[in-house]
């Protein structure tokens, strides 16, 4: 097993992490100075990013540019960051849902598509963060365990940086990930095994020789690459006018979205950027691989790992590092975890298309699926203002939905076989 801590010699100079000052540890809150690390010298606890912001300004971020680098002075990256090759994710559409919240029977809802982000999931997000740490620390290759989003969007970013890509995926993922994690010809490694197993042999690879100089953006550059998902806050709150929703609901697989979603809202709240207000944090598992959502409902604080089975592949993680901390938010903000069995998953996608004519992936109709559940139970307030997430393109998992979707009806070119099918 890789010594977590190991150091290498890195071109880091105290302005590549911008507003960054240290890695502090979630459990026992040590501190230590940024590197690849991703785990407490002390206690083993995972480490984050912690900062020293100055001043920041609604006027500064609005007078940026229109991706996630308008809000660098956030991050751990460079002040000149933009001026640098990257794909630019971000600032995707916040859509006002008026026809969805009609037939849920919620009043002000919002779904924040960041399927338009360019390898059309959110993790376009996260690791534009880790790629700038990984050009930071001198890695040549850039790698990731990956449910299929994750591998897209590190072989898009390594081919627009310059880097050279390999990815590691469970080897049962769906047609439409593969083919968008290889399309941008890094090298794509199918492993016969859970996503838990492929994450536990990348954390081998890098105590290996065989892996020295490799960035894998969600071990050993975790910690950076998650401060990407705080993006999500700034702009659902810029988008809302400066304001915090009132409720939002977020997918689950790692955890880490949901627990820097909250990061994110906590720093906007203290810089002065929103006002203080509280806010609901809702987490949204598929029943298939449900261990928050089942140590939520038991009332547990610890998790008990699953072995995946659903067609929410994307969320399928059995073992989810931030899953304690989804609890913690959760309890903290007064929200809860849901989940949806495969039957409501597919129901949710196709309702989502059918009434905001957004088409998203599998994660997005557990969300959505969810929305609707804790709607129905009462957890979730109608009236209040509510954000939910489409994190990925339905186009990755159309098996999901091509069973019971297809022609109306298929007609001889008359307009008599047009009459006979009823349709007039
Ligand atoms: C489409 C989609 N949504 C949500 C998630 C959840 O992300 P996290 O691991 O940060 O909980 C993933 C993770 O792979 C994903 O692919
Ligand atoms: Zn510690």
């Amino acid at each position: 097993m890789a010594t977590p801590t190991a150091t290498r010699t890195t071109s880091a100079t105290p302005t590549s992490f911008g507003p960054a000052v240290a890695l502090s540890c979630r459990e026992c809150g040590e501190r230590t100075e940024l590197g690849p690390k991703y785990a407490c010298e002390s206690c083993f606890g995972p480490l984050e990013v912690a900062y020293e912001f100055g001043t920041v300004t609604r006027e500064r971020i609005e007078a940026g540019p229109h991706n996630i680098w308008r809000y660098a002075p956030l991050l751990p990256v460079s002040a000149d960051v933009a001026s640098r090759p990257s794909l630019n994710p971000g600032f995707t559409k916040l859509v006002r849902a008026e026809n969805l919240g009609r037939e849920l029977g919620v009043r002000n809802l919002h779904v924040k598509d960041d399927s338009g982000n360019p390898t059309h999931s959110f993790k376009d997000r996260v690791v534009a963060i880790a790629v700038e740490a990984a050009r930071t620390f001198d890695f040549t290759t850039l790698s990731c365990s990956s449910t299929g989003n994750l591998a897209g969007a590190v072989g898009a970013a390594a081919a627009r940086v310059g880097l050279r890509s390999c990815v590691f995926i469970p080897a049962d993922l769906e047609a439409g990930k593969v083919v968008t994690a290889a399309v941008y010809g890094g090298e794509l490694v199918a492993i016969e095994g859970t996503y838990d197993e492929v994450n536990r042999f990348c954390s081998e690879l890098i105590g290996d020789p065989a892996g020295e100089s490799w960035g894998f953006v969600n071990v050993n550059l975790r910690p950076y690459y998650g401060e990407g998902s705080k993006t999500l806050a700034y702009e659902i709150a810029e988008q809302l006018g400066w304001k915090l929703p009132e409720q939002i609901v977020i997918p689950i697989a790692s955890g880490s979205q949901l627990t820097k979603i909250d990061k994110g809202f906590r720093e906007l709240i203290a810089l002065g950027l929103v006002e203080d207000a509280p806010y609901r944090i809702f987490g949204a598992q598929a029943t298939g691989c449900s261990p928050v959502a089942a140590a939520w409902k038991a009332g547990h604080d610890v998790i008990r790992p699953v072995q995946p089975d659903t067609i929410a592949k994307s969320l399928a993680i059995g073992n989810p590092a931030d899953g304690p901390y989804v609890l913690d938010v959760c309890k903290r903000t007064g929200g809860a975890v849901e989940d949806v069995n495969d039957v409501e998953v597919v129901e949710a996608m196709k309702l989502l298309a059918r009434t905001e004519g957004i088409f998203g992936e599998t994660a997005g109709g557990v969300t959505v699926g969810c929305l609707r559940k804790l709607l129905e139970s009462g957890a979730l307030d109608p009236d209040a203002e509510t954000v939910v997430l489409n994190t990925g393109d339905g186009l990755k998992t159309l098996d999901a939905v091509t069973p019971t979707t297809g022609p109306t009806a298929t007609i001889r070119p008359t307009l008599d076989s047009f009459r006979k099918a009823g349709l007039a």
